[in-house]
Order: C-alpha cells, then sequence, then structure tokens
C-alpha cells in the first residue's frame, strides 16, 4: 500500500515550511518506508538523545546549527544528559574547551525552541506522557521506563529521527506504536525477593542478557518503587535491547501470558553481581543517579552524607536533572551533599560526561552505569546498594 500523507506532511515533505522541516519529514517517510508503515501519527512528546558534545563532535553540532537555522520544535521537547552541569561545571574539574563546544550544542536545541533540561528521566520532571499516548523518545532507559511503566507507546529513536519527530510532530506508525508489536514473548519467573535499585538492575542485567529483543512477561515481583523501575528499565535495555516489558501487578499493558518460561534464581544475581564486581577495583570515583535520580534518592543520600566527609582521594557525584537540583537546593539537600564533599550533578551522569582517564574504579548502584564505564571509560567496576556506595565514599 505504502506511505500515505496527510496535504500537510505533503507540505513538509515538499519543503513549503522551510528547509529543517523538510530533512525532518524525509528522515521520518524513509523510516516510515523502510518498516512498512501505512502512515504518519501525531506525537505529543519527544525526548532527543545524543546531546553530549563528548558523543557529538563537530559533525554532529554542524548538523544541529544547520536544522536551527529554520527547526522549531512543534511538540514538547527536552534532552537527555549533556557532557556536563550546565552551571556548575567548573567545579567538576570540565574544561574550558568542552564547556564552550557543549553550550554551543545546548544553544542550537534552545533555537529549536526544544526546553533544554538535560535528562534521561524526562517523566520526572514535567516530560510525562500518559497511558496510550504517542510520543517520539530517544534515551534507551526512558524508553523502556515509557513503553512499560507508563503505557505511552515509544519506538527506540535515534538522535536524528527524535529530532526529526520533534520538528515535524510526527514519527511513522510501525514497531512499539502498534499494538500486535506489544505482547510478551517469554515468560520469567523470579523466585527470590529483591530490594533496592542494585538488584533490580541486576535483574534487568541477566534477564536483558537472556531474552535480547524478545519481550519479557515477569512474574514474581510483589512491589517496585517508581526508582526500582527505573533501573531495571536501564538495565535491561541495555544489556538486552528490550524496549517494553510486562510485570505482572506493576505495569499497565494489556499482553497475553508466553507458555514458554524461565526461571530467575538469587544465585543467577549473585553470578550477575560477580560478573560487575572487579576484585581489583581501587575505588575512586562513586556516582548515584542512573537513571538521573529522583528528589526522594536524593533526599536520601543528603541524610547519608550529612554531617561526614567524603574521604580525600574519593570523588562523588550524585547526578539528576536540574528542576530536580533546583528542589534539592530549595530543601536543603544540595548543601548537606555539598558540605560532605560530594557533588549534585545536574544535566550530565558519568557516562557521557568527559571522564576518561580521570579515574580508575567506579562504585554505583546502576547496572547500566558499570556497563559504560568498561566500556567507554575503561573503569573497574562495583555494584553496591545506595547505602553502601556512600559508606564507601566517606570510609
Ligand atoms: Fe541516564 Fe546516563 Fe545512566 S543517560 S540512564 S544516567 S548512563
Amino acid at each position: 500500500m505504502g506511505l500515505k500523507l496527510t496535504q500537510e506532511e505533503k507540505e513538509m515533505l515538499d519543503g513549503k515550511q522551510g528547509r529543517a522541516t523538510r530533512k525532518a519529514m524525509e528522515i521520518i517517510t524513509t523510516l516510515g518506508e523502510i518498516y512498512g508503515a501505512q502512515r504518519l501519527i501525531p506525537v505529543s512528546s519527544v525526548q532527543i538523545a545524543g546531546v553530549s558534545y563528548h558523543n557529538l563532535g563537530e559533525a554532529g553540532l554542524e548538523y544541529l546549527a544547520e536544522m536551527a537555522e529554520d527547526g522549531r520544535a512543534r511538540v514538547l521537547t527536552t534532552l537527555n544528559p549533556a557532557g556536563m552541569d550546565l552551571s556548575e561545571w567548573k567545579k567538576h574539574g570540565i574544561s574550558e574547551d568542552f564547556a564552550i563546544n557543549q553550550q554551543r550544542v545546548v544553544d542550537a536545541f534552545e533555537k529549536m525552541g526544544v526546553i533544554t533540561t538535560c535528562t534521561c528521566t524526562p517523566y520526572l520532571i514535567g516530560n510525562l506522557p500518559h497511558f496510550g499516548e504517542h510520543i517520539a523518545w530517544a534515551e534507551s532507559s526512558a524508553v523502556c521506563f515509557s513503553n512499560s511503566v507508563i503505557g505511552a507507546l515509544t519506538n527506540r529513536e535515534g538522535g536524528p529521527s527524535a529530532l526529526a519527530s520533534a520538528l515535524t510532530g510526527r514519527t511513522a506508525e510501525y514497531g512499539l506504536h502498534l499494538q500486535e508489536n506489544r505482547i510478551a514473548e517469554v515468560k520469567y519467573e523470579i523466585k527470590t525477593e529483591l530490594s533496592e535499585t542494585d538488584d533490580f538492575g541486576l535483574l534487568g542485567q541477566v534477564i536483558g542478557e537472556r531474552t535480547g529483543k524478545t519481550i519479557p512477561y515477569i512474574t514474581g515481583i510483589k512491589h517496585a518503587t517508581t526508582e526500582e523501575l527505573k533501573s531495571f528499565s536501564a538495565s535491561v535495555a541495555t544489556y538486552g535491547g528490550v524496549a517494553i516489558f510486562h510485570m505482572e501487578g506493576i505495569t499497565p499493558n494489556r499482553t497475553t501470558i508466553p507458555e514458554k518460561t524461565e526461571i530467575v534464581t538469587r544465585e543467577d544475581l549473585n553470578k550477575a553481581r560477580d560478573a560487575l564486581d572487579d576484585e581489583d577495583a581501587e575505588i575512586d570515583f562513586i556516582s548515584v543517579g542512573c537513571p538521573h535520580a529522583s528528589i526522594k534518592e536524593i533526599a536520601a543520600v543528603a541524610e547519608l552524607l550529612d554531617g561526614k566527609k567524603v574521604t580525600d582521594g574519593k570523588t562523588v557525584w550524585i547526578t539528576t536533572a536540574k528542576p530536580t537540583k533546583d528542589l534539592a537546593i530549595k530543601m536543603g539537600f544540595y548543601d548537606k551533599i555539598e558540605k560532605a564533599g560530594a557533588f549534585l550533578v545536574a544535566d550530565a551522569c558519568c557516562a557521557v560526561a568527559p571522564l576518561e582517564g580521570r579515574f580508575t574504579g567506579l562504585m554505583t548502584d546502576s547496572a547500566k552505569a558499570c556497563f559504560y564505564a568498561r566500556g567507554k571509560n575503561k573503569f573497574k567496576t562495583e555494584i553496591r546498594t545506595v547505602d553502601d556506595c556512600i559508606k564507601e565514599a566517606v570510609s
């Protein structure tokens, strides 16, 4: 049948609404044709990845600058983490050169009308779709969280395709925008009690590695907090490429229950933990907030650090979104954290900041952070609870 466009979409593609819109529409329609979409659908929210200058480089920045000449976001659009805290970068050891280039990236997005809060948990700071809403998000952990926990519908967009959706307000209707592609394929019975974000990250690692892109239906979890679900979403997306999961009694999407069943035990989680723990790790960097910390997590860390001092030779980053940092300042959490010698870092994270060579060993509660610390920054890693991470920082 081929892709059918409305009059307005045809005008966008013909360049009648500007050059950037035409380019954006070319990306959307090309993807639609590749994946056999019949039509485009409106999206109400966009989240763009590929914001750190560390990953984008000059070529990526040139592309953005070109799109910013006449491209304007038509729907609510926010950004993934950048390579630095946009206000307090200097005290985190970021170089002036990097800061100038990172700011050029953010300026290009701002010119396009994008809200320049840089976070992988946009759903915690006001970019919050509702159940059944079609959106175009790019950050893999946020895609997994929104599809699964919120019940919004998004494919795992790339940076350019998410930007294209922002500039057109459209995406092609294929993949996870269609109900038939959101059905569970393998059941995972969890035979152990889980607690805290590190455990949920390890479960994401175990299921992700086993399931690949096959959609899991998870049973046996009695309770999970938002923070634990964001940790799980990040991990299962990182280790498996999963963009949606079902968790019995917890997530809202309807699905049939698959017959094929796999068992996950405490021993499996222990093995995953062992795999992330480097015996010879010398911990000089502790980071909490992957995915970006909620105000509840920051409050807990502030309490743990209150009146303590971070040990000489160790650096502590608690990473979060700027609006959450502002709230932490208002509530006095920022002061407690920074007085202890730790940093509450907004807009950035330990994976996308230019940190290679600055540290040797990372301790974190996040299985995803371990993956990137090893792969990108060549750090050794250890995964612990948030409590234990902070104990390590001040011991
Ligand atoms: Fe977010 Fe960075 Fe982790 S983008 S999910 S904090 S690796």
